[in-house]
């Protein structure tokens, strides 16, 4: 008995290209660049091999270098030189972050995307306003309506800098619509924003709170990031951000949570995101490390998950090893 239909036929080499469903592109990728006030000189982040934090005088530099590999875009994170209990060197007009989106908008050609987000910024380590008596109480909670305004504030100062896209990712009810209102009252009607629409209360974050200094200091984040366990739930979160104007859509983390980008993908006409987060980063490098796996091959196969799962964008640690092979 022969089979009839060989699907190997299309698996040889001058053919395999030709059929191929899914690409991954330079100019699909976002690169995380952490910038940092406290520091002088670029500091290698442990948990994240290859990745530093950059003082802000080398933001320029740092986001010319990832021009350099094919990518263009950028998104970035800032560690402020000091922390209050409402983050307020997050809409400083001057603070790092701020700071960084002006000289690389002017400087650089990079598309730039400001994370907004209150988490680096607070010293409790919350994404929000907090309950006064939060530090002894275990059942302590973020304001959500309260935050609402510290992100309006966070994303208008960004934009003010220059930033291309605003990228809340608090997980505060409203904050789209916040954020979108304030936006356009301020004249920044062509800033563009992507909401982390769904936002996994994940411990694959680990890595990056090490990065940006932002581990909550007491508490977890459970009542305001997503429970792993709920799917549904994605596709109503995701229908709030879109019903309140966010222009994508962002899954997060992406590698656990590939059901959702296709959930997502299926559901809506946005552009969808998917953020190969901190955790899915070292636990490559830790294994290839050991010689257990070929990096830049499962990077790349990693990507290329995303992808056909359904993203049109990606952020991702690997944008310039990936780009440079591309
Ligand atoms: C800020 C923020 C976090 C990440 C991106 N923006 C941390 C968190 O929510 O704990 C995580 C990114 C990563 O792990 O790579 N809220």
């Amino acid at each position: 008995m022969h089979p009839i239909d060989r699907p190997r036929r299309l698996r040889t080499d001058g053919v395999r290209s030709l059929v191929s469903e899914t690409d991954v592109d330079a100019t699909d990728l976002i690169a995380p660049v952490f910038v940092d006030a406290t520091t002088d000189e670029r500091v290698p982040i442990e948990t994240m091999p290859g990745h530093e934090r950059v003082p802000p005088s080398e933001a320029v530099a740092r986001v010319e270098e990832i021009r350099r590999t094919g990518v263009e875009a950028v998104i970035l994170f800032g560690v402020p030189e000091t922390k209050d209990a409402r983050g307020s060197h997050a809409y400083a007009a001057d603070g790092v972050i701020q700071r960084a989106i002006r000289d690389v908008s002017a400087e650089t050609d990079a598309y730039v995307v400001g994370d907004v987000c209150l988490c680096e910024y607070t010293d409790h380590g919350h994404c929000g306003v907090i309950e006064k008596r939060a530090e002894t109480d275990p059942t302590l909670t973020v304001r959500n309506d309260e935050t609402l305004e510290l992100l309006a504030k966070t994303a208008v100062s960004q934009a003010d800098a220059g930033a291309d896209m605003v990228a809340p990712s608090a997980m505060t009810d409203g904050q789209v619509k916040a954020i979108r209102h304030a936006l356009d009252e301020a004249g920044h009607e062509n800033v563009a924003l992507m909401s982390y629409a769904v936002k996994y209360e994940s411990a694959f974050y680990g890595p990056f709170r090490d990065a940006a200094d932002g581990a909550p200091a007491f508490g977890d984040r459970r009542h305001y990031q997503m429970d792993s366990a709920n799917r549904r739930e994605a596709l109503r979160e995701a229908r709030l951000d879109a019903e309140e104007g966010a222009d994508v859509l962002m899954v997060k983390p992406g590698l656990p949570y590939l059901d959702v980008v296709r959930d997502l993908r299926d559901e809506f006409d946005q552009p969808i995101a998917a953020y190969n987060v901190s955790g899915e980063y070292a636990m490559l490098h830790a294994a290839a490390e050991k010689g257990w796996l070929d990096l830049e091959a499962v990077a790349y196969e990693s990507l290329l998950a995303l992808k056909r799962a359904g993203a049109d964008l990606i952020i991702t640690y690997f944008a310039e090893d990936i780009a440079d092979r591309l």
